[in-house]
């Protein structure tokens, strides 16, 4: 074997002419590497006499301690100065323009959905939620909706595996059930607006299985039908930018009011062209009325010292007349062509709200 002492001072030597990372890299594996000149001394170090490992082992080992060391210090000075030799002859070009980042859009029904709370919140109604998931008595039974009522018929109801006590669990199909959950709550007066995902069994070019609903509910002593006309018109009016709007309010049947009322709203189609508030035409656009006393009583209200109405109507619907949307399937097939068209930019103010609250 050679002579240790010479290896050392040879390869210390080695260690200091090495110029550039790479070049000590290259020492490094000449020393180190698989088959290096230490690790093959490491390796043959079974191969000796115990007497011999006695005297070899302790010196190969600290030749090892050693190199390594002054790798890792050469390593480190190179390092140093091949940066300083970057600093010193590389420059960033500031001036190179910036790659453009398309900001991304508003989608009509989160943007309408703001439009609606912003609206409602300046005539002092509070924001309520409840589950997608429901049960049947919310969904349906306290909202004096009969057993045989047709909308509880599986073609348009989707039903879950019901709960463990056996009640029918559904997914919502509308938001009328976070009425009789506000009302369950907390004592009245009340006035909230519920915004959120309702389902139903329906697919076609104006129904969609999941589409969103507002419902609104207002109850207080001395309310009455002149309370419900004004908020909604007033509502309407604000929500279409439309002064002196058409509204007419047509009697209907809904099981949780009564009277019940569908609201249409003016419109005429010229050329092709759609005009919210002109000509003779009119579009149901909502159905309303006054709490049913049934659905008081079930929420243990008594009909005599309380009452109140409650509206209910579908986003999709609005977003699609405000903005001029054709196929409400489209809101859904995620597009990205369609949303740069339809979508809005995040600081967009709707022009129907730039009312000043003291107007609303
Ligand atoms: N829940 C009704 C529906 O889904 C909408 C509705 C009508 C809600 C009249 C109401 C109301 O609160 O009073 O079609």
């Amino acid at each position: 074997m050679a002579n240790i002492t010479d290896i050392k001072s040879q390869s210390l030597q080695e260690v200091n002419q090495t110029q550039t990372v790479a070049e000590l890299e290259e020492f490094r594996l000449k020393y180190f590497g698989k088959k290096g000149l230490v690790t093959s001394m490491l390796k043959g170090m079974g191969s000796l006499s115990p007497e011999e490992r006695q005297v070899q082992g302790p010196a190969i080992n600290a030749l090892k301690t050693e190199l390594l060391e002054a790798v890792e210090s050469k390593k480190n000075e190179l390092e140093l100065s091949e940066l300083n030799e970057k600093l010193k002859t590389e420059k960033i070009d500031i001036t190179l323009p910036g790659r453009p980042e398309e900001p991304g859009k508003i989608h009509p029904i989160s943007q309408t959905i703001d439009e609606l709370v912003t609206l409602f919140g300046d005539m002092g109604f509070a924001l309520a939620e409840g589950p997608n998931i429901e049960d049947d008595y919310h969904n349906f039974t306290a909202l004096n909706i009969a057993e045989d009522h047709p909308a509880r018929q599986e073609q348009d109801t989707f039903y879950m595996k019901e709960k463990k006590d056996g009640a029918p669990l559904v997914l919502r199909t509308h938001t009328s059930p976070v009425q009789i959950r506000t009302m369950m709550d907390k004592n009245p007066p009340h006035r909230i607006v519920s915004i959120g995902r309702v389902f139903r069994a329906d697919y076609d070019i104006t129904h969609t299985p999941m589409f969103h609903q507002i419902e609104g509910l207002l109850i207080d002593k001395n309310i009455n039908m002149g309370h419900l006309k004004g908020c909604l018109i007033e509502f309407l009016e604000t929500f279409f930018g439309v002064k002196d709007l058409p509204v007419r309010f047509r009697p209907s049947y809904f099981p949780f009011t009564e009277p019940s009322a569908e609201v249409d709203i003016g419109y005429s189609r010229e050329d092709g062209d759609f005009k919210i508030g002109k000509g003779a035409d009119w579009m149901e656009i909502l159905g309303c009325g006054m709490v049913h006393p049934n659905v008081l009583r079930n929420c243990n209200l008594d009909p005599e010292e309380y009452q109140g109405f409650a509206f209910g109507m579908g986003v999709e619907r609005i977003a699609m007349l405000k903005y001029g949307i054709p196929d409400l399937r489209t809101f859904y097939e995620s597009d990205l062509r369609w949303l740069r068209h339809y979508g809005f930019r995040s600081l967009d103010i709707p022009c129907a709200l730039n009312k000043t609250s003291g107007d609303v």
